[in-house]
């Protein structure tokens, strides 16, 4: 099936009739014959108690499994516990991994402030460059870490090349496939092993959710589940229903991100109080061949630095109307922030600037308005 068949029919527990999965609000199951088998066997997939699995987290599992194209999957409480759960589950004292500085604000927080106080080395790469990725391996690595597209700065992954750089090394590749989703891009395809997602995000994709997903081999997901087990960010039924509610529309959605970001893009490029306009679908982005192959049916994030400071774009802003001035992304309606203030703000300013995110940096989540009313939102918000 297709992606929009996928994200409609895979996985949905139907029982009664119902079209829908309903949402099944019991913390724990009544055990019988087949519960007992199940729970011998190491308890993944079966109806036990609610940290283990629920229906709702089973359903949607699947279904973002099959979305991914991937054997299996484990539903969390938030992309930060789905990452956790995969660096602190699968690594150990002694082992090594080459990531980014440009991942995600709070994984790099993990990576240099608590995988070190476990041991676990890391190194950080160039994510724009695959073959400093290799050059970072040595003999104890066990993992490659990356993201499709970085935030904020929409750094275009080579997932090809990172993909076989890992198995031809032997090593646990992972993806953050957050920012792009799978309608644009799907890394096991490519050879990956494990992809993450903030579900929060585009999977949801209508804020009313937190929650995180991993999905891959059916080995690894299995350490995968133990570990969730022990950590304990499991997802709650009535969240699991939110977000297996949002996946239905994800192929939908993803077009009118996409070419609304696009267009916003194209339109900003030649505003005077733009500095520079980031996104993968102009031929200018640095990264643009490898997106064009990689991820052609592009992204609805989009970045921008105004001409002056921070302090100039939080004014900016401010006089937004339609677009709200929050963290986050991937929802029906616009988020705009500068990273430098909210989702970025821990990350020292040195890592943050060589990142590429300077003064004036703003990151745009493209809802699903208009594109006329976005446009003259911001281009009146421009002229102050
Ligand atoms: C790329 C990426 N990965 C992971 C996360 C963490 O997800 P959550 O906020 O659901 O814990 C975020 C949050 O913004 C993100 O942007």
């Amino acid at each position: 099936m297709n992606l929009s068949t996928n994200s409609i029919h895979s996985g949905t527990y139907q029982s009664d009739g119902a079209v829908n999965t309903p949402v099944y609000l019991s913390s724990t199951y009544r055990l019988n014959e087949e519960r007992y088998a199940g729970w011998a066997a190491g308890a993944q997939h079966t109806l036990l108690y609610a940290r283990i699995s629920s229906v709702n987290s089973e359903a949607v599992a699947q279904k973002i499994a099959s979305l991914e194209g991937a054997e299996d999957g484990e539903i969390f409480s938030s992309g930060m516990a789905a990452i956790s759960t995969v660096l602190l589950g699968l690594l150990s004292k002694g082992d090594h991994i080459v990531a980014s500085p440009d991942v995600y604000g709070g994984t790099y927080g993990l990576m240099t402030e608590d995988l070190p106080r476990f041991g676990i080395e890391v190194t950080m790469a160039d994510i724009q460059d695959p073959a400093s990725y290799e050059a970072a391996i040595q003999p104890n690595t066990k993992m490659l870490y990356s993201e499709s597209l970085t935030n904020p700065t929409l750094k275009v992954c080579d997932l090809e090349a990172i993909a076989e750089i890992a198995n031809r090394h032997n090593l646990i590749s992972v993806v953050d496939n957050t920012f792009t989703s799978p309608w644009a891009v799907q890394p096991i395809s490519m050879g990956h092993h494990l992809v993450i997602h903030s579900t929060t995000k585009f999977l949801n994709g209508h804020s009313d959710h937190i929650g995180g997903a991993v999905v891959g081999e059916k080995e690894l997901i299995s350490k995968v589940f133990s570990k969730k087990v022990h950590f304990g960010g499991s997802a709650d039924p009535h969240s699991c229903f939110l977000l297996e509610r949002g996946i239905k529309t994800l192929g939908v959605r993803m077009p009118t991100h996409a070419s609304n970001a696009a267009e916003l893009a194209r339109r900003l490029t030649n505003h005077p109080q733009i500095e520079n306009v980031i996104h993968p679908s102009l031929s200018n982005h640095p990264d643009y061949d490898v997106a064009q192959r990689i991820m052609p049916n592009g992204t609805g994030m989009l970045a921008f630095v105004l001409k002056g400071d921070d302090q100039e774009a939080m004014k900016f802003m401010s006089r937004l109307s339609i677009i709200f001035e929050a963290t986050s992304l991937g929802g029906v309606e616009s988020l705009i922030e500068v990273p430098a203030t909210s989702s970025h703000m821990f990350v020292p300013p040195e890592v943050r600037l060589a990142s590429g995110i300077d003064p004036g940096f703003v990151r745009l989540s493209v809802g699903l308005e208009d594109i006329e009313d976005l446009w003259s939102d911001i281009s009146n918000a421009l002229d102050g």
